[in-house]
């Protein structure tokens, strides 16, 4: 398939935070109630840095910004310190102006998981859909915590997480053993990223080649979950040069 994905191939990973935090400021700047996807991992901790940083020194205002995040892990209240409300508070959400009530994060304690998502949609759709995107990419292919054999069509829900997963998150950067890591996460679906106008997807490290390859130049297909934005019609992949070393080009 004549993948329609963009790659902007970067020096280094803070020429990736910063090509990826000027997308998102030139959004924002543009249409001041713009309504952002966000991520959560190691690899967009910088770019959130850079936000953060730009709305200190360059007034960038996020006040009439909405916010929503791909995932969280099933069964973390969001003042767990490794519940992915609490990264984006940290992160991101602390250091701007953005309004509290704008942010969306999908509760992990939630009494019933299929309404929590459901809600989650519904409110995508209530403030007209989201303008763009933030992906990162783990070592198998997946995006959010869409594992590998996840439908196209698949929406927000509840999820099982694979070993290499709970592996990657163990691995001393957050968790620090694989049994802390919860099995389960609320994740939106493969359908519901590919309906953002438009995704910007980072990558950075070796660890990341091969699924980087694989997302852009092998097969159209549910076994590499990110291979599944080929088609999307504004899809830019912004990566160093150690997370390209793979690709074709
Ligand atoms: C987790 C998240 C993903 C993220 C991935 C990669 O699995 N659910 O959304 O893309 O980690 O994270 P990192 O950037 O830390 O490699």
């Amino acid at each position: 398939m004549a993948a329609n994905i963009k790659v902007e191939v970067c020096d280094s990973a803070e020429a990736v935070a910063s090509m990826a935090a000027a997308k998102f400021a030139d959004l924002v700047r543009a249409k001041a109630n713009a309504v952002i996807g966000l991520a959560t991992g190691s690899t967009p901790e910088q770019t959130y840095a850079e936000l953060a940083k730009m709305h200190r020194q360059q007034d960038l205002s996020f006040a009439a910004v909405t916010a929503f995040n791909l995932d969280e892990y099933w069964g973390l209240d969001g003042d767990h310190d490794q519940s992915y409300r609490h990264f984006m508070n940290s992160n991101l959400f602390d250091h701007i102006d953005i309004r509290p009530w704008n942010t969306h994060v999908l509760n992990g304690k939630a009494v019933n998981p299929a309404l929590e998502c459901a809600g989650f949609e519904a409110k995508i759709l209530s403030v007209g859909g989201i303008d763009m995107w933030l992906l990162g990419i783990g070592p198998n292919g997946h995006i959010a915590f869409n594992e590998p054999g996840s439908p196209v069509d698949s929406r927000t829900r509840l999820v099982n997480l694979t070993q290499t997963t709970i592996d990657a998150n163990s691995d001393g950067r957050f968790f620090k053993d694989a049994s802390e890591v919860p099995r389960c996460a609320l994740s939106a679906g493969i359908g519901t990223i590919r309906e953002a106008r438009s995704l910007v997807l980072l990558a950075t490290g070796s660890k990341k080649a091969d699924a980087i390859a694989a997302a852009v130049d092998g097969p159209f297909s549910p076994d590499c979950p990110s291979s599944m934005l080929q088609d999307h019609p504004d899809c830019t992949f912004i990566v160093d040069a150690e997370a390209a070393s793979g690709l074709k080009r």
